[in-house]
């Protein structure tokens, strides 16, 4: 059933009309009135406009909108939608502030005709009418964020991402069908991800969206772009097609992270081996980064290339060093403690080497908790997720720190 529904659209700007009136033409059951003029303008009678429709649009002059959305949204009560179209570059405290004082999306303007009919058809669709991904109702989880950075190609780190994600899930019972956590892994290697392919999942475009369209991500862009895996994971795969890592800024990079945290219980989020600008918005923001390396003498240079790039970011790293290919040796040979000496910290845990095992699961597009359970490497990934869910993150950086 689609129910008749009514947008009012206040703008001063021929280009913003022509794009809404063309976008509301390609929605059913939606009708548009055009008021000329703008927030500030129209002041004394927005409150009944609102109250009249189901979605009001404006076009985003000022910072003087925050107040008007505000006082607005307090005359109007919870009844109708508020969307702001915004052409300048808008800052992410701004955002929030908007966002914080009623309004219910931004989005950029220009903005293609088929995006905003489907942001139109959404927003003015009463929440009650709404399938249940669009309903805000889940409680905010504040989860930890855990960065996966690899030190060379070949290390291991995507092998780690999705099995450490998938262990901390935390299963319990007889067919270990209970999780006590909600997990998302998120593959940030935008241009040479694996993890689709590695759990035999389709690619979302959610990545390339973002990039295309300068979307800030929120918890709704989130769930729409996540694809759910077969043992409970969900996952944001990189995009099929090509994207330049320079296409994100730090502030989308932000919201994505502050989105995910509110969703999940953990978030493990697959990193590039490059050193890019929004780096930065991980490092500083996240709980925990495993750095995956070897011990050979060109890994651990690279390591500690990285980490002197990090620490720009953040002075307190929550860096943990995780060596791949090497079980723990029973004494620590001349290298091992080298490594630890140049890096400043203890090696924090070991992945032993398993080609057999990683291979079959790789091939089978299957977890290790599937493919190989019992095998080397799926208990070394699950005893470091033992690990993570049995102490806090600050805990575990302290111990590395300093202790070498
Ligand atoms: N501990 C391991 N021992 C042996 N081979 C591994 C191990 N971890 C991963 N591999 C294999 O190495 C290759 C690269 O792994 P991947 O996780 O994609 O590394 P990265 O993401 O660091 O480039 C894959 O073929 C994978 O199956
Ligand atoms: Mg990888």
């Amino acid at each position: 059933m689609t129910i008749a529904r009514s947008i009012i659209l206040v703008a001063d700007d021929d280009a913003m009309k022509d794009a809404v009136v063309n976008a509301v033409d390609h929605v059913e059951s939606l009708s548009l009135e055009v008021r000329e003029g703008t927030l500030a303008s129209i002041n004394g009678s927005a409150v009944n406009l609102l109250n009249e429709h189901d979605l009001m649009v404006f076009r985003l002059l000022d910072r003087n909108d925050i107040d008007l959305v505000r006082s607005l949204r307090k005359q109007a009560g919870p009844s109708g939608k508020l969307l702001a179209l915004s052409d300048e570059n808008i800052s992410l405290s701004d955002a929030r502030a908007l966002k914080k004082s009623g309004l219910d999306e931004i989005l950029p303007f220009p903005i293609s005709s088929d995006e905003l009919s489907e942001q139109l058809d959404r927003l003015s669709t009463p929440s009650s009418m709404l399938p249940a991904i669009y309903t805000k109702s889940d409680p905010e989880r504040n989860g930890q964020v855990i960065g996966i950075c690899p030190v060379r190609g070949g290390a291991g780190s995507s092998t780690l991402a999705v099995n450490l994600a998938d262990q901390l899930q935390g299963r319990s019972g007889i067919f270990r069908k209970h999780t006590r956590n909600r997990v998302a892994v998120v593959d940030l290697d935008m241009q040479f991800g694996t993890i689709a392919t590695g759990l035999d999942l389709a690619p979302s475009n959610g990545i390339y969206k973002m990039a295309r369209d300068g979307v800030i991500p929120d918890r709704t862009f989130l769930r729409q772009c996540l694809v759910s895996h077969s043992s409970g994971l969900d996952v944001l795969t990189a995009p099929d097609e090509f994207v330049p890592l320079e296409a994100f800024s730090r502030e989308q990079i932000t919201a994505l992270v502050d989105a995910l945290r509110q969703e999940f219980d953990y978030v493990v989020i697959d990193l590039p081996r490059v050193m890019i600008d929004w780096l930065g918005a991980i490092v500083s923001s996240c709980d925990r980064l495993l750095l995956v390396t070897d011990t050979a003498v060109p890994s651990i240079r690279q390591a500690h290339r990285l980490i002197q790039f990090f620490s720009q970011e953040r002075l307190e790293l929550p860096l943990e060093i995780i060596v791949s290919h090497e079980t723990k040796p029973l004494f620590p040979a001349g290298h091992h403690s080298e490594a630890e000496r140049v890096l400043g910290r203890k090696i924090r845990h070991w992945l032993p080497y398993d080609p057999r095992h990683a291979k079959m699961a790789l091939d089978r597009g299957q977890l290790l908790s599937k493919a190989a359970k019992g095998s080397a490497l799926s208990k070394a990934i699950r005893a470091l997720s033992g690990k993570i869910l049995a102490e806090k993150p600050d805990v575990a950086a302290a111990k590395n720190r300093n202790t070498v």
